[in-house]
């Protein structure tokens, strides 16, 4: 698709998913990666990752990545890409309070003919009916006539050296053909393992759920909010669609998600010693306060 330079792209909170994110995007397009952790900025910006995700080479061969804490330096951007966490709390119900956040900052500095993409984990349905009203209500635009939304997984194991984010295939999905169109270009201009269109935003969400629970005592929810009542097998013909098409990564790789909720403890998994053993050298980040179990 031509004309992508265009875009300015927001990658909003830096973790182990929205940095390698940052970075990619960084050294095709002007890029501000965006994180309320002034500590974290102040770091990437000395160079330093604490996630150990990227090297300060990659930092620094990103030419158009720049790091801020400042809701002002969003106003210029007109892709934004929400990759916040999303925990879960006791009961293992989704805490959507970091995505509603995201969603209000991102809502204050909306403009027109603007493109929100999420890739924080979530249930079918969330992006639409839970964060499109926030957009909505923050930036008092009409979504699908003023700005459009998509939804792309992001499928990384952090720490795994050898399946990065440019090396795994990446579903992609938009609130319009149009728009979709668009995200998937996006995305395949920086993953050389090429992308996936999924047919809706919600199949894009069910794909990534289905793909964080497949060989794991995972609980997920029966009933999940946001899928109008509808179980989650029921989804099954959506769910085809992605998984029918995605990559499958080899044995002994842990895609998005899975030992990510195994290291914050939100999944009872019978590989759990495996996965702490593969995971050890993220000590740091369970002493982080933030950590907790994430959807
Ligand atoms: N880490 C994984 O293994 C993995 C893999 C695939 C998908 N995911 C999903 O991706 C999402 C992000 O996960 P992560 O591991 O990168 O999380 P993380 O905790 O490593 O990083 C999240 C970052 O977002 C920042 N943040 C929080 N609220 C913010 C806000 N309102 N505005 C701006 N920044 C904000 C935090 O300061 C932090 O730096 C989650 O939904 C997770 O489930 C994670």
């Amino acid at each position: 698709m031509r004309g992508l330079s265009k875009y300015k792209i927001a990658v909003i909170g830096l973790g182990y998913v929205g940095l390698p994110l940052a970075v990619e995007f960084g050294k095709k397009y002007s890029t501000v990666g965006f994180d309320i952790n002034a500590a974290r900025i102040k770091a990437l910006k000395a160079g330093r990752d604490v996630t150990l995700e990227t090297t300060s080479a990659e930092l620094k061969a990103s030419h158009k990545l720049r790091f801020s804490a400042q809701t002002k330096d969003l106003k210029s951007r007109n892709i934004f890409i929400v990759t916040v966490p999303t925990p879960i709390d006791q009961y293992k119900r989704p805490d959507l309070t970091p995505l509603l956040n995201a969603s209000e900052t991102v809502g204050r500095v909306l403009k027109k003919g603007d493109i929100v993409i999420y890739e924080s984990t979530v249930y079918p349905g969330c992006t639409e009916e839970i964060c499109v009203p926030a957009l909505e209500r923050y930036s008092s635009l009409r979504f699908n006539k003023d700005f459009y939304c998509g939804y792309s997984p992001e499928r990384i194991n952090p720490g795994d050296k050898q399946h990065r984010l440019a090396t795994i295939k990446k579903v992609t999905s938009g609130s319009m053909p149009r728009i979709a169109d668009l995200v998937n270009a996006l995305y395949a201009s920086i993953i050389t393992a090429g992308t996936h269109q999924a047919s809706s935003i919600k199949v894009a969400e069910a794909a990534k759920v289905i793909e964080n629970s497949r060989g794991h005592e995972m609980e997920l929810p029966a009933f999940p909010p946001g899928t109008g009542g509808r179980p989650l097998h029921r989804c099954g013909s959506l769910l085809f669609d992605a998984q029918g098409h995605g990559n499958r990564l080899p044995p002994g790789n842990d895609p998005g998600g899975a030992a990510h909720q195994r290291r914050h403890g939100g999944v009872r998994c019978s590989r759990d010693r495996q996965a702490h053993d593969r995971t050890a050298h993220h000590g740091r980040r369970r002493q982080d306060p933030h950590s907790r179990a994430c959807f």
